[in-house]
């Protein structure tokens, strides 16, 4: 049987790493080997943003590269579609494999399915029901197409059924992120805190602060649209950190390129980087990041990921949006965040309620580090000729 397997941007990478290990492990017990190929499509290109996660999480180079690079939404979705086009008619594989919610996500199933390819997502079912994000009109797509859909948690089961996917497709197999973390967590514990943020200070900018110990600090990722395209958004959030979250924390973000650009467009970056408890980070790796995460006494962020790993952790988490296709990751259902948006009065006053909490990780039925080998024989039992796992 042949499948191949799909990556886009960065938080693809940390979903595809446990499933290409379990390949590789089922390889070696089996005559019947899975012909397995790892297709890049080139949207997140530099070395921070992609290459150093291969590196880290161990993923093989990609067989294929569609180097697609930057560019709109039509352009990106548009040039990975033809791209891809041509290897699949090389490759005819029985399956695509496709995760999470990019650009990529979209353009490959679509592909797929246009050349009678079956498709697997994996991390089928999530809903945020917010048609402004990109990433839920990927998500409406790709599971509409998709032949086997694989879900993180069971209140995407219930959004699947809403829309009327056939029960047979739907299987539910936990959160592949969770694999990818609980293999890292003990190298993530063992960084130094202090020499991550020495390697990783932006470009142009010095900091001589106090060492940061561990439970003194507020950590920050912020990269969408919504929360950071806007001069007006942008600003106003700033100005809390500035005015309020630095004047009694130090506060450690790695800066996403979109981010850095529009700080820098907006006329912002100077006032965040002359601040002395505002340290500017590139992106980092993704121990780096585990790590900071393990250490810091609060979260802000706008990533769906790392909602699920403060989760997991207990970091207490405000969610800079209005709406999340991961409820389960919520306070209401046992977990770690709480949904601000980018309205400064109602962050100030969940940031005043969230100092007091402490850290109670929790765990989501099937979050247990043992998903991707579920992916593998759920794909196996769904493929023509059955094969034994
Ligand atoms: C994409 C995903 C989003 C995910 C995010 C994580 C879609 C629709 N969005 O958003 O779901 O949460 O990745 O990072 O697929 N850039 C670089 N270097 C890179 C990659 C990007 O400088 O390696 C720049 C691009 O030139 C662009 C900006 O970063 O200006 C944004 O990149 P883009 O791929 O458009 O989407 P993201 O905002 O990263």
């Amino acid at each position: 049987m042949k499948i191949l397997s799909v990556v886009g941007a960065r938080p693809n990478f940390m979903k595809i790493a446990p499933f290409v290990k379990v390949v590789e492990n089922y390889n070696q017990n089996t005559s019947e080997k899975v012909d397995h190929t790892l297709v890049h499509t080139g949207q997140h290109y530099n070395v921070r943003m992609s290459e150093a996660f291969f590196r880290n999480l161990g993923i093989p180079d990609p067989d294929i590269n569609l180097e697609v690079g930057s560019g709109t939404h039509a352009e990106q979705v548009g040039q990975t579609m033809i791209a891809f086009e041509k290897v699949l008619n090389k490759e005819k594989p029985d399956w695509v494999v496709v995760v999470g919610d990019v650009n990529a996500t979209l353009a490959c199933s679509v592909t797929a399915k246009k050349v009678g390819v079956k498709v697997c997502h994996i991390e089928a079912g999530l809903r945020s029901g917010d048609m402004s994000m990109p990433e839920e009109i990927n998500r409406l797509v790709t599971d509409r197409l998709s032949d086997l859909l694989l879900t993180p948690d069971k209140i995407s089961i219930e959004n699947l059924r809403n829309e009327g996917v056939p029960e047979e497709k739907i299987v539910f197999v936990g959160n592949i992120m969770i694999d990818t973390l609980e293999q890292n967590r003990e190298k993530a514990d063992s960084l130094d805190l202090s020499e991550i943020i020495q390697k990783n200070l932006c470009r142009d900018f010095s900091w001589n602060g106090l060492d940061v110990e561990d439970g003194s600090y507020a950590l920050m990722t912020m990269h969408r649209p919504s929360n950071v395209d806007s001069k007006e958004v942008l600003e106003s959030l700033i100005r809390f950190i500035v005015d309020d979250l630095c004047s009694e924390k130090t506060l450690l973000w790695p800066v996403h390129p979109r981010s850095e650009k529009n700080l820098k467009e907006f006329g912002l970056w100077d006032m965040l980087s002359s601040h002395r408890n505002v340290v500017l980070l590139e992106p980092v790796g993704y121990h780096e990041m585990l790590r900071m995460n393990m250490g810091a006494s609060l979260m802000l962020t706008d990533s769906g990921g790392l909602q699920e790993e403060c989760c997991v952790l207990g970091t207490p988490c405000l969610t800079l949006r209005w709406n999340t296709e991961r409820p389960v990751t919520l306070k209401e259902h046992g977990g770690a965040s709480v949904l601000v948006g980018n309205d400064v009065q109602r962050i100030r006053k969940e940031y005043q309620t969230i100092l007091s909490k402490k850290r109670t990780p929790q765990r989501p039925e099937l979050w247990d580090g043992n998903t991707a080998q579920r992916c593998l024989e759920s794909i196996l039992k769904n493929s023509e000729n059955p094969q034994p796992v």
